[in-house]
């Protein structure tokens, strides 16, 4: 994979798929610059420490990361199991603020990559609701519009992680043809990660029910490869696709 001294930053670096994605970014000759509200437990090209829950925490991230630079995998994110409004924050509001603070910093031929989840499978069945937010431009603004439409506390994490998609599809084709950065999402179905009990409680029985359906939880790096890949030129006429990463999980909710 061609990804030799691209930069790439790289959201939630301190734990679980996005520190499997450092690891394999560096791997390929990357240079990775972290960002995580904890810090690292890896050697890294920098690292910034923020909580991307906060639209002036970010930008002030956003200050010191490198002027140019070549990826963003935004893989940052909190399971069900967190307070809602935070949830909205750091899943979808704050992710956004972060690509479009750093667009235009990215160079021409760079990928955008955002960790979305098998669990935001259902779009479809809320698709203009999702399209109304994604027009909804600014964190503030966001926040607002979700004031006036309150989403269910008990499927919050599904909520915005099918708003993800819906953004990130919808969004993706403007910015290839503006400045020419590609954006794609990776859908994992359960990983090993230390939030997979929170999934697990979350989901209660259908957490159960999917246990039959796979051969086991993902590791890591299963979807970390798939990260790298869509951060490498091999994948430069890849756009606006949310792609499972289940181990043929959703193909089995035909
Ligand atoms: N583990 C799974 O089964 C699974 C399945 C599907 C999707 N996902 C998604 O994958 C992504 C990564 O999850 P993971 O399983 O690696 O979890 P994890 O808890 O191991 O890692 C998440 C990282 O995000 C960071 N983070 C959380 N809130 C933050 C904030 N406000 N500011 C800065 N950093 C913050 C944490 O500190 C942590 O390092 C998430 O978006 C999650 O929704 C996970």
């Amino acid at each position: 994979m061609n990804i030799n001294n691209k930069v790439i930053v790289v959201t939630g670096v301190s734990s679980g798929i996005g520190a499997e994605t450092a690891r394999a970014l560096r791997f390929h000759g990357a240079r990775v610059i972290g960002v995580d509200r904890n810090e690292p437990n890896m050697t890294l090209d920098g690292f910034v420490k923020a909580d991307l829950s906060n639209p002036d925490l970010i930008d002030d991230a956003v200050a010191q990361l490198p002027a140019r630079i070549d990826g963003l995998c935004n893989v940052a994110g909190v399971p069900g199991t967190a307070n809602p409004q935070l949830l909205a924050r750091i899943n979808y509001l704050g992710l956004r603020h972060l690509c479009e603070q750093l667009l235009d910093r990215i160079n021409p031929g760079g990928s955008i990559v955002n960790v979305s989840s098998i669990l935001g499978a259902e779009w479809p069945a809320r698709l203009e609701q999702h399209k109304a937010l994604a027009t909804v431009r600014g964190f503030d603004s966001g926040e607002e519009w979700l004031r006036d439409h309150p989403v269910p506390v008990e499927t919050c994490y599904q909520y915005f992680k099918e708003a993800l998609i819906v953004w990130s599809v919808s969004q993706a084709q403007s910015w290839f043809m503006t400045n020419s950065v590609r954006m794609n999402c990776v859908a994992p179905g359960p990983v090993f990660t230390p939030i997979l009990g929170d999934f697990v409680a979350m989901l209660g029985g259908r957490a159960e029910k999917d246990a039959h359906r796979i051969k086991r939880p993902a590791y890591a790096d299963e979807v970390a490869s798939v990260i790298t890949f869509l951060c490498s030129e091999q994948s430069r006429w890849i756009n606006g696709v949310n792609i499972p990463v289940d181990g043929g999980l959703a193909s089995t909710y035909l």
